[in-house]
């Protein structure tokens, strides 16, 4: 079998023969995975770059931004939530980023034919086998193991535009949080849960209809409201320990296939609303699948990267994955809920290259995959890659042929790179461009 994914010395036609392979399927071929061997198929589109992020672990790791934010988030968690003394969330922050189709998407009741399932959004070992796009992608296996309160922490992958803020490698919190009715409506044995019509002992019985914008069918308005109640001011609670009293925030109706009532969390942050958080009340289905047909839950998932970047005032996300020292000691041993604000080490000048070409004829600009060409671009020019940008899209007025431009701005975080050496990755993108989508470069 042929290993077709390199740990080291990625040699430019090792990139190459993953994009050939990832576009046109031939024989069968293996995918490497840390010692463990995948069958890899027309699906596969995970590259050797990719996968060397896996078991860095930025979040636990110690004096990272990333992991101030996780432990601030934990003990708001852990002293917020305490049953006769004892944290009652637990946490699971080692999870392994590989994940079935089923964990990521079926069991979160995301309809097959859903956007988000598309090969040029997610990180695919195979057809049935994912990096996971999110951490709810773990809700459903620890409610089946018995869970009730649990924080699920770690690395989520998904194929993406290039700049600043975005990275195809982030962190997030995901939470569930679930009660019985004695716990949610202590002393008031009137109080129900469920509508009369919803029986606990048969849960399978029931069509649970999200028609109603304020509720599921099976559950009652008080039940619903109360939980909604419960998840705004946990989730408001966070935000003011993490970013102050006066930080000003609202509510946004939302849509997740997985919750319904469903939220998103805005803050306002640089003159902008920024999004921080979805968040919504569990869809019953979930729960019946997994198990605990009694209860009702809230969950959310938010995004790390984001948080740390506003908090700390960093400015590219990138220098989370800094090695360099003056990155990372400005966040050395500092008192967790101290306010850091960061200091560019120094701020390295960028290169701007463009590059135009002719697409081939089965190709328009509207149906070429920028994905792709983000992946390969990274995938040569690794991490000095600031930005890729959409320039211009041009289609002849004779010959009908279409042509893409694309910027391409370099950077590097820790020194200044030169022109020369610019021009020579830029030719080695080209290249690579050309082998992997056959088209002409202008
Ligand atoms: N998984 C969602 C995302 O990545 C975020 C999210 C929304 C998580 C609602 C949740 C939730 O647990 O209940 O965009």
């Amino acid at each position: 079998m042929t290993k077709l994914f390199l740990k080291t010395n990625r040699t430019l036609s090792a990139i190459l023969s993953n994009y050939k392979y990832s576009t046109a399927a031939k024989s069968v071929a293996a995918v490497q995975i840390k010692g463990k061997e995948f069958i890899s198929d027309d699906y596969t589109n995970v590259t050797p770059k990719i996968l060397s992020y896996l078991g860095k672990n930025l979040h636990l790791q110690k004096n990272n931004p990333l992991s101030i934010v996780r432990q601030r988030i934990v003990n708001y968690f852990y002293s917020s939530f305490t049953h006769r003394g004892h944290p009652s969330f637990s946490i699971y922050d080692n999870l392994s980023p590989i994940v079935t189709t089923k964990q990521n998407f079926d069991d979160l009741l995301i309809p097959s034919d859903h956007p988000s399932r598309v090969k040029s959004d997610c990180y695919y070992i195979n057809r049935d086998t994912l990096l996971r796009a999110h951490m709810t992608a773990h809700q459903s296996e620890l409610l089946r193991s018995g869970l009730d309160n649990f924080l699920m922490i770690g690395d989520v992958y998904r194929r993406d535009e290039i700049d600043s803020t975005h990275f195809p490698v982030f962190h997030q919190v995901d939470a569930v949080r679930s009660q019985r009715k004695e716990e949610l409506f202590p002393g008031k044995p009137d109080l129900e849960i469920f509508e009369p019509s919803f029986d606990v002992n048969n849960p399978h019985m029931f069509i649970n209809s999200i028609d109603d914008p304020m509720k599921q069918s099976c559950h009652t308005l008080e039940a619903t409201k109360l939980m909604e109640t419960q998840l705004k001011s946990h989730l408001i609670g966070l935000t003011k320990v993490l970013f102050g009293d006066s930080i000003k925030y609202r509510w946004v109706d939302a849509y997740f296939p997985f919750t319904h009532p469903s939220w998103e969390l805005e803050i306002y942050y640089e003159n902008k609303w920024m999004e921080v958080l979805g968040c919504g009340i569990v869809r019953n289905e979930i729960l019946v699948n997994a198990g605990p047909s009694n209860t009702i839950a809230y969950a959310f998932g938010l995004g790390l990267e984001r948080l740390a970047m506003a908090l700390y005032k960093i400015p590219d996300i990138r220098l989370m994955w800094s090695t360099d020292t003056g990155f990372l000691t400005q966040f050395e041993n500092i008192d967790l809920n101290a306010s850091v604000t960061y200091k560019p080490v120094s701020s390295y000048p960028q290169c701007t290259n463009d590059m135009s070409f002719w697409l081939p004829p089965n190709l328009t600009v509207d149906t070429f995959m920028s994905n792709d060409f983000y992946d390969l671009v990274r995938d040569v020019g690794g991490d000095i890659i600031e930005q890729v940008k959409l320039k211009d899209k041009f289609v002849h007025p004779k010959s009908k042929k279409h042509s893409l431009c694309y910027s391409i701005i370099y950077r590097h975080l820790e020194r200044t790179l030169t022109q020369a050496e610019v021009n020579q990755i830029h030719k080695e993108i080209e290249k690579a461009v050309v082998d992997a989508f056959g088209v002409a470069i202008r």
